[in-house]
């Protein structure tokens, strides 16, 4: 077994190997600017709009809807902040979850610091959020609803259709943070019913650094950075062409090898959780619910296990997370774990083990093993 074996996807993927490939002759050879009128400057621009298509194939919108970013972070804060200028106007109501990544709270934050005012909706159980209750927030003023798709920690998914449906009835704009679904589960702009998407590049096997903003012709928003007229103004600055190629790739090889994707990263983490409960029984405690979960996500607590012992005791055999931080000694819960309303004990023996598009059996299997043994010495 080669260690250690990586099971923290959500946090971020390797380079699929097609991607490297696609990528090498615009590292090597291609390095014209796409704003170029010669030769080699209109074959990068050509080289973005493939991307664009490619990319557009995955969330099933028209190319000219995407506008290409260098993170999830920085297409949250174009699509809030960006929404937030052009409809200053109208209203200065936000609504979000309690549960989002800070990419998108500390957003809503600096916006409730600029005369914004923000409702952070409460989540159930298992995190997720009401549809009733966004349709009770919204306000004569309310001029965006922002609702990730999947949480990053707990994989559950938000019933975005429903709240797509409200707010298509309300005439409000609503944007999701697609970050943790796309490739994962169907992201379908149109089944979804929003008007802003947000797609992170290192999630999906394409590189760090890039990361895409789906915005609905006719939605109103403001450019935050300022240039010379890239992307249609919305996001200036000469394009990473290189990353850009490697983000189409990326979701063209999702598009063709979805349904396959999809079965094995559930498959290997329905497995991790059969090993883990056959032998570990009552012990095992799952936050998820599994029923309404991204297929590769497992958010669980041993009882009486430290998680950030567990994580760290393993590290040299297998990588996962944990849903705490740990500073000095001082155990912090997450803002995610704390809207959930679970207990201290719980969230400080949760981690979050996440699977990937090729994760093996073998892989699995050691994992588990590897868990169960340093679970038994935590527990002496
Ligand atoms: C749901 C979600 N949104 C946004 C981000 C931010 O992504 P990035 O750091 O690539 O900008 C992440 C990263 O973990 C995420 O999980």
């Amino acid at each position: 077994m080669k260690n250690p074996v990586y099971l923290d996807y959500n946090a971020t993927t390797p380079v699929d190997p097609e991607v490297v490939k696609e990528m090498i002759p615009y590292i090597e050879s291609y390095y014209g600017n796409p704003s170029s009128s010669y030769s080699i400057g209109r074959s990068n621009k050509e080289a973005i709009e493939k991307a664009r298509q490619q990319v557009a194939g995955l969330i099933n919108c028209k190319p000219e809807e995407i506008y290409f970013t260098s993170c999830a972070t920085e297409s949250n804060n174009l699509a809030i902040q960006g929404i937030a200028l052009a409809n200053s106007k109208k209203g200065r109501h936000i609504i979000t979850s309690a549960i989002e990544h800070p990419a998108v709270t500390e957003v809503c934050k600096y916006l409730g610091s600029q005369g914004f005012e923000i409702t952070f909706l409460p989540v159930d159980q298992y995190g997720r959020v009401d549809p009733g209750h966004v349709k009770n927030a919204i306000r004569p003023d309310t001029i965006l609803v922002t609702i990730m798709h999947a949480n990053n920690e707990i994989g559950t998914i938000q019933p975005i259709h429903e709240i797509g449906v409200i707010a298509r009835e309300k005439k409000i704009i609503f944007h999701t943070d697609a970050s943790q679904s796309v490739g994962k589960i169907e992201t379908d702009v149109n089944k979804l019913g929003v008007d802003l998407l947000t797609i992170a590049g290192h999630k999906l096997y394409a590189p760090k650094g890039i990361g895409a903003l789906y915005i609905r012709k006719g939605t109103l928003i403001e450019s935050l950075m300022h240039g010379a007229g890239q992307e249609k103004g919305i996001r200036p600055g000469t394009e990473n062409v290189i990353h850009t190629v490697g983000l189409g790739k990326a979701c063209e090889i999702a598009v063709r090898d979805f349904k396959q994707n999809q079965q094995n990263m559930k498959v290997s983490r329905d497995r991790l959780i059969e090993g883990l409960v056959s032998r570990l029984g009552d012990k095992v405690h799952i936050n998820s619910n599994l029923e309404n979960c991204l297929p590769n996500t497992l958010s669980v607590a041993f009882e009486n296990v430290s998680a950030h012992a567990l994580a760290s005791v393993i590290s040299s055999d297998v990588l996962i997370s944990t849903g705490s931080a740990c500073h000095s000694g001082e155990t912090t819960i997450s803002s995610v774990f704390q809207a959930m309303n679970l207990d201290f004990r719980t969230a400080a023996a949760t981690v979050r083990i996440s699977t990937g598009k090729n994760s093996t059996k073998e892989e699995i299997d050691f994992a588990i093993e590897v868990l169960i043994n340093a679970i038994n010495k935590l527990l002496l």
